[in-house]
């Protein structure tokens, strides 16, 4: 060990672990130190660049607490998120997409039907679908979770100004499988810039925008939980997401309303604006 070389500091280091070392543990860290070490000779890294990405992580940890986590905005801009996403995505199923950082839990339960517009200014939107298995079965008293920016770009727990929980709901299918409520469009927003992460977009050129999207969380009794979002045809970043959370499975299109065409059991139906658009999107969730 006293004269370890490039050539021999991977091996000598892998060849450390003990016996008892948990096998799965064993096989992602010989990878991650092979591609490290990899990485550092090919890159030629500096003591300069060294220290720089080391205080590019120790900012990211004195940024994060219990309402941000700047590690998981790294590995969200450099599509780590949406890799494991998408390596873990079954087959025959809705894709998941990235969580993000604005979901919280509690968010209060609504009937099918019911309406999360309220006092929320902005275009009015009819939403409705079904959960469905791969058979094509519908999934009676699955639970959705979902929650959207107001019409400024900012979700509840970012801006004081809107009230706790707004256009965050939890909601059960019925018996044949469906969802249904009415809402406002999301908008499009930029991911926080005021950190570490703000500053490798910066210094890269790239830009900090999301496409609009719906965020939900299926959850049904047999099936694997789904984590993901749904983004409007026409929005101006769909191909051009900073997390890379896109996928065609999940994009949806507003198409121009129609109230004599909504169910009875939009309890807004009546008061929707004229010009309000209606979004059909079903899930398809993988067995467990
Ligand atoms: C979001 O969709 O809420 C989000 C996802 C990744 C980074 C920042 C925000
Ligand atoms: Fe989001």
């Amino acid at each position: 060990m006293r004269d370890v070389s490039p050539h021999t500091l991977t091996q000598t280091l892998l060849g450390l672990a003990g016996p008892d070392t948990d096998p799965r543990l064993q096989e992602v860290l010989t990878s991650l130190v092979q591609h490290l070490h990899a990485f550092t000779k090919e890159v030629n890294l500096t003591h300069d660049e060294w220290r720089k990405g080391l205080e590019l992580l120790t900012r990211a940890g004195e940024m994060t607490d219990d309402e941000r986590n700047e590690f998981v905005l790294f590995s969200d801009v450099l599509g780590l998120s949406s890799l494991v996403d998408m390596i873990n995505s079954p087959e025959g199923a809705t894709n998941s997409s990235v969580l993000g950082p604005f979901h919280i839990l509690g968010a209060p339960e609504m009937a099918v039907g019911g309406d999360m517009i309220g006092d929320n200014p902005g275009p009015q939107v009819a939403v409705e679908g079904y959960v469905r298995a791969p058979s094509g079965a519908p999934i009676e008293g699955a639970v959705i979770e979902l929650w959207q920016t107001a019409d400024n770009g900012l979700y509840s727990n970012q801006d004081p100004q809107q009230p706790d929980y707004n256009l965050r709901i939890s909601m059960k299918t019925g018996v044949d499988g469906r969802y249904a409520l009415t809402t406002i469009r999301p908008a499009p927003y930029l991911v926080p810039t005021d950190g570490p992460v703000g500053d490798l977009l910066n210094a890269t050129g790239r830009h900090a925008w999301r496409p609009s999207h719906l965020h939900f969380i299926v959850q049904a009794e047999g099936y694997r939980t789904l984590v993901t979002e749904v983004f409007p045809s026409d929005d101006p970043y769909l191909d051009a997401d900073a997390v890379f959370g896109v996928r065609s499975d999940l994009v949806m299109d507003y198409s121009p309303g129609n109230r004599a065409d909504l169910a009875d059991d939009f309890v807004a139906k009546d008061r929707l604006a004229d010009g309000f658009s209606k979004v059909d999107f079903d899930f398809v969730l993988a067995s467990a």
